[in-house]
C-alpha cells in the first residue's frame, strides 16, 4: 500500500499554518481530493489505495461526509491565515473516484466550492477506471461542475492488460470516452508502455488506439516497477521480465512520434495536449498538474493527501481509518509538515519545469551550473534556440534523458 510517508516535523493537531509563511493570494489555488477505494489492486500500483477487505473499519459509504469535515478545517484554516482564494482546478484522483456513487462526488464538489469559490473556467477532474463510466455517471458529474475526465486505458492490448493485472475490458475504454464526450466533458486516456511481453507492435496498437478515441489528452507512461507490488515480486523471482532500456526508448520515441502526427503536441516529459491550433480547440493541457510543476499552492483532502502552501508541505495520515478518526475527534488530519530550505526549494523547482515544455529560465539554475548548458546544448539534450533566448526546454534526446539532465544542473 504506497511506501511509507516521508518523516517530517509533527503537524499541528488544529492544523493552523505558521504565521511567518509568505502566503501569496495571487498565486493559483488547487484543490486534490483523493479517493482510496479500489475493487483490486493492480499488480504494478503502490498508490494509497484500499480494497474492501483493507479497510479496517472505515466505510465507502461516510467517505464523503468525512472529506467534507476536512474542507471545513481547510476554509477555517485558510481564512485564519488570509490565504483564502477561489479555486483554480480541482482533481479528484485515486484510487478509483468512480467507485463512488457520482452524487458523493457532487457533494464533496459542491462542499470544495462553497467553501473557496471557483474560478471562472475552472478545470475540475475526474480520474476513472473504464468499467465504472455510464452516460448517467458521466451526466451527473458534469452536472455538477466537473469539466474533464481521465481514464484509465493503459493498453489496448488483452495480454498487456493481462500482464498488468487490469480487469477492465478493452471495448470499456470506448464507451467511457463516448459516455464522457456526450456529457460534455473534456477527455484525457492514460497508457502505461514497458509491461511485461510488450512488443513494439503492441505499444503501437496502443497507441493507434488511444488517437481513435479522438480524446483531448493523451498521458504515456514508463511502467515503474513499485517495490513492495506484486510485479517486483514477479520479476523478483524471474516469473516475468519487463522490457530493456533500448526497448522502453524506442517505445518512447514512437510514442511523440504517433501523438505528434495524430494532432497532439508534448507539453510535459509523459504528457500530450491536443493541439491548441486544432480548430474549435482551446489550451487542453491538465492545468492542475502544471499547477503542481509550476510549484503553485494547493490542498489535498483525503487520506495520505500531501499539500503545498508557499513553500510549506504537509501531508496526511496514510489509512481511511486513520483519517476518520482524526476528523471525527474534530483534528486535523495532518501526520507531518516540512518547510524545505531554500536550496532544496531551488533543486525541486528544476526538477519539475525543466520536464515542462515551457521549461526554466537558465538564470533560475544555480550560478555555478550555468556553464553547463553549452555542454547540454552540444549533446543535443536541450534546444538551441531556447536557451540562446535564456530557456532551458529538453529536445527528444532530452525528455529521454530527463533526469540526466537535471542530475547536470543541480548536483
Ligand atoms: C490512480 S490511477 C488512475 C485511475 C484509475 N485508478 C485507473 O487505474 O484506471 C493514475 C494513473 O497512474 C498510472 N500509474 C499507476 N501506477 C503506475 C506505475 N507503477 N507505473 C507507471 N504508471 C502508473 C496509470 O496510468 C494510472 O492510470
Ligand atoms: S485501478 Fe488505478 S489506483 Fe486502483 S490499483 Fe489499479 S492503477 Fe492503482
Amino acid at each position: 500500500m504506497a511506501g511509507p510517508l516521508p518523516l517530517g516535523d509533527p503537524a499541528p493537531t488544529d492544523g493552523h499554518l505558521p504565521v511567518d509563511l509568505p502566503i501569496d493570494t495571487s498565486v493559483p489555488f488547487s484543490a486534490y481530493l483523493h479517493i482510496p477505494f479500489c475493487t483490486v489492486r493492480c499488480g504494478y500500483c503502490d498508490f494509497n489505495t484500499y480494497t474492501s477487505t483493507e479497510l479496517r473499519g472505515a466505510k465507502q459509504e461516510d467517505y464523503a461526509s468525512t472529506l467534507i469535515a476536512e474542507i471545513a478545517l481547510a476554509r477555517r484554516v485558510l481564512s485564519d491565515a488570509g490565504a483564502l482564494r477561489p479555486l483554480d482546478t480541482v482533481f479528484f484522483g485515486g484510487g478509483t473516484p468512480t467507485l463512488l456513487p457520482a452524487g458523493d462526488l457532487a457533494r464533496m464538489l459542491e462542499a470544495a466550492t462553497g467553501a473557496f469559490g471557483l474560478v471562472e473556467g475552472a478545470e475540475v477532474t475526474v480520474e476513472a477506471n473504464p468499467d465504472t463510466v455510464t452516460p448517467a455517471v458521466a451526466r451527473t458529474l458534469a452536472e455538477a461542475g466537473v469539466t474533464r475526465m481521465s481514464v484509465g486505458m493503459q493498453s489496448a492490448v488483452p495480454h498487456v492488460l493481462a500482464a498488468l493485472d487490469r480487469t477492465h475490458r478493452p471495448e470499456n475504454v470506448r464507451t467511457a470516452v463516448a459516455a464522457a464526450k456526450d456529457a460534455g466533458l473534456a477527455v484525457s486516456v492514460d497508457l502505461i508502455y514497458g509491461a511485461p511481453g510488450e512488443s513494439l507492435a503492441d505499444w503501437e496498437a496502443s497507441l493507434d488506439a488511444a488517437l481513435e478515441l479522438e480524446s483531448d489528452h493523451i498521458s504515456a507512461y514508463a511502467l515503474i516497477i513499485e517495490d513492495g507490488t506484486k510485479l517486483a515480486r514477479q520479476i523478483r523471482r524471474g516469473e516475468v521480465t519487463t522490457p530493456d532500456d533500448d526497448l522502453q526508448a524506442d517505445m518512447y520515441e514512437l510514442a511523440d512520434a504517433r501523438l505528434a502526427a495524430g494532432g497532439f503536441d508534448w507539453y510535459e516529459v509523459s504528457n500530450w495536449a491536443r493541439s491548441s491550433a486544432g480548430a474549435g480547440s482551446g489550451d487542453n493541457r491538465s492545468r492542475h498538474n502544471l499547477a503542481y510543476w509550476r510549484g503553485n499552492d494547493w490542498w489535498g483532502f483525503g487520506p495520505g493527501a500531501h499539500s503545498h502552501m508557499a513553500g510549506l508541505r504537509w501531508w496526511n495520515v496514510k489509512h481511511p481509518a486513520a483519517y476518520a478518526q482524526r476528523l471525527a475527534a474534530s483534528e486535523s488530519p495532518a501526520a507531518g509538515t516540512e518547510r524545505p530550505d531554500d536550496e532544496s526549494r531551488t533543486l525541486e523547482r528544476i526538477l519539475l519545469l525543466s520536464r515542462i515544455r515551457e521549461g526554466i529560465a537558465v538564470e533560475d539554475v544555480p550560478a555555478g551550473n550555468r556553464s553547463r548548458v553549452a555542454g547540454l546544448m552540444a549533446d543535443g539534450l536541450i534546444d538551441p534556440v531556447a536557451a540562446l533566448q535564456g530557456r532551458i526546454r529538453l529536445t527528444l534526446r532530452g525528455r529521454l534523458l530527463a533526469d540526466a539532465v537535471v542530475r547536470e544542473l543541480t548536483d
